[in-house]
């Protein structure tokens, strides 16, 4: 993705922050919802959220015929509700985003995305670019959160969604390689990666009010979920590794959601 330096000027941030997740006063006042639950990182979103001492609503929005990959408790617990639908479902999705005709949900405050590509090895061979769920973004996501007046948005995404020519100037010969490994060995992955962020960016150049954030994950592991997470850039040596455990994101991500330090930022992370 090629996005203009002035852009990428307000997006990525030049410092580096070590994150340790404190229990807030504000997060039962959130309602959060989470794209991607059934993945590996949102099942971990749902353990956190389960450990978590303030709790906010959340709404899982599933693919239909995912709802079964979701552990039992979290399928009738209060304070979470499931609403299935596809991606590109505008009228499921906006009901989501809305509160319950009980109004014991409110309306949506944040949409957290841990949507992405699985491994394909046929991609491989093909070379596939498609990213249909970048495409339904741009068609369906961010048109239902402005409508819905939501206006916080935190995106999963890839070390190299943004091209910056400071980060490929002083990027380590060690980040140079591993972020030739998704454009090799996941080209299909990489192009939804790459079009998910730019879709949020570019709906953020549109709307002042939208307060984006893509989070760039390296490899993501099932390791210590307390890891410490650096959160940086990739224009000047950066102190976090190239693992990143699930857990210890899913953590990040809580915590930003209230601390607000990467609005309209695009943070590269990875474990200490
Ligand atoms: N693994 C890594 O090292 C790594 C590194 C960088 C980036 N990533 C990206 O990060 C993403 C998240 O990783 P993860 O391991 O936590 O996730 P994952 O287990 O691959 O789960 C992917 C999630 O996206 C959903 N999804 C996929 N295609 C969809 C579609 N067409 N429509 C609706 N939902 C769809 C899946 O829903 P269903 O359950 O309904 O299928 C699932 O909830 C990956 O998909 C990958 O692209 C991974």
């Amino acid at each position: 993705m090629n996005v203009r330096n002035d852009t990428l000027a307000t997006s990525v941030c030049k410092i580096e922050l070590v994150v340790e997740i404190q229990p807030s006063q504000d997060m039962d006042r959130q309602h959060i919802l989470l794209l991607g639950a059934t993945g590996a990182s949102g099942l971990a979103f749902l353990d956190a959220y389960s450990e978590s001492a303030q709790k906010p609503k959340l709404t899982l929005y599933i693919r239909p015929r995912s709802t079964s990959k979701l552990p039992q408790w979290a399928t009738n617990k209060s304070g979470i509700r499931i609403v299935e639908g596809n991606l590109d479902d505008e009228q499921a999705l906006r009901t989501a985003l809305s509160a319950s005709q009980d109004q014991s949900f409110p309306a949506v405050t944040t949409i957290i995305s841990f949507l992405g590509a699985y491994l394909s090895l046929q991609a491989v061979f093909t070379r596939d670019q498609s990213h249909p769920i970048a495409d339904t973004f741009q068609r369906a996501i961010l048109p239902a959160m402005k409508d819905c007046k939501v206006s916080r948005i935190l995106v999963l995404s890839t070390p190299t969604a943004f091209s910056l020519p400071d980060e490929q100037k002083k990027m380590s010969w060690k980040w140079w390689f591993y972020t030739m490994i998704p454009l090799l060995l996941a080209p299909q992955g990489n192009a939804e990666m790459k079009g998910i962020a730019e879709a949020v960016v570019k709906a953020g150049a549109a709307d002042d009010k939208l307060d984006w954030t893509v989070f760039r994950v390296p490899h993501l592991t099932d390791d210590n979920p307390h890891a410490k997470v650096i959160a940086g850039s990739l224009d000047r040596p950066f102190e976090g590794g190239t693992d990143l455990s699930r857990g210890s994101l899913v953590r990040w991500v809580l915590g930003e959601v209230e601390e607000k330090n990467w609005v309209r930022r695009a943070p590269l992370l990875g474990n200490a």
